[in-house]
């Protein structure tokens, strides 16, 4: 898929959390299935560290969605092209007019519950400082699958149902205004 600025950004970004969340999914089962004390430390040492990333990057990524580019699409509901757009990947013929709020209070929604699944990880990492029983490690590997899965989805509906349409539909002026607004929200992060 070959996107203009600013939606390539959002998907590099996208990239960028897969891998991070990818990583410490990937030690978490190595730690869970094996029980070494030094993959143990390790998984704890790469949850913090994702725990950092999201408080930083995944806030500001899921910052910029609500702030800008989401009420970029809201503005454009009226906009027959982007219907057209989205009907063709929906095939909903029969509610267009919301399906455009729809999807993005769908999108809205994914960000409320990833930040639930953050926060149970926060907090059975915090129980893991002081020494790690397999309960916890259960529930940290339950977290770490279980945010995965969620971005992954939350991810692929944004390209499908944002990205794609969205850089058949905006204007060149469009996309650099909604990049300009984008960088904004992100220097806040920095
Ligand atoms: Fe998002
Ligand atoms: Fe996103």
């Amino acid at each position: 898929m070959s996107l203009p600025e600013p939606f390539a950004h959002l998907l590099r970004e996208h990239e960028r959390i897969a891998d991070a969340v990818g990583r410490a999914r990937g030690i978490t089962e190595a730690a869970a299935e094996y029980g070494r004390p030094d993959l143990v430390a390790a998984m704890v040492d790469e949850l913090q560290q994702l725990q950092r990333f999201m408080s930083q990057d995944l806030a500001s990524h899921i910052a910029q969605e609500e702030e800008a580019l989401f009420p970029a699409f809201l503005e454009l509901t009226q906009d027959r092209r982007l219907i057209d757009e989205l009907t063709v990947q929906h095939d909903r013929v029969g509610v267009q007019r919301e399906l455009i709020s729809g999807i993005l209070s769908a999108l809205d929604h994914h960000h409320d519950e990833v930040e639930v699944v953050r926060v149970g990880l926060a907090d059975n990492l915090s129980h893991a400082i002081g020494g790690i029983t397999s309960e916890v490690q259960r529930s940290l590997l339950a977290g770490v699958r279980q945010l995965d899965w969620l971005l992954q989805g939350h991810f692929g509906d944004e390209e499908d149902d944002l990205f794609e349409p969205g850089a058949e539909v905006f204007s060149s002026e469009r996309l650099d205004s909604l990049a300009a607004q984008l960088e904004v929200v992100r220097r806040r992060f920095t």
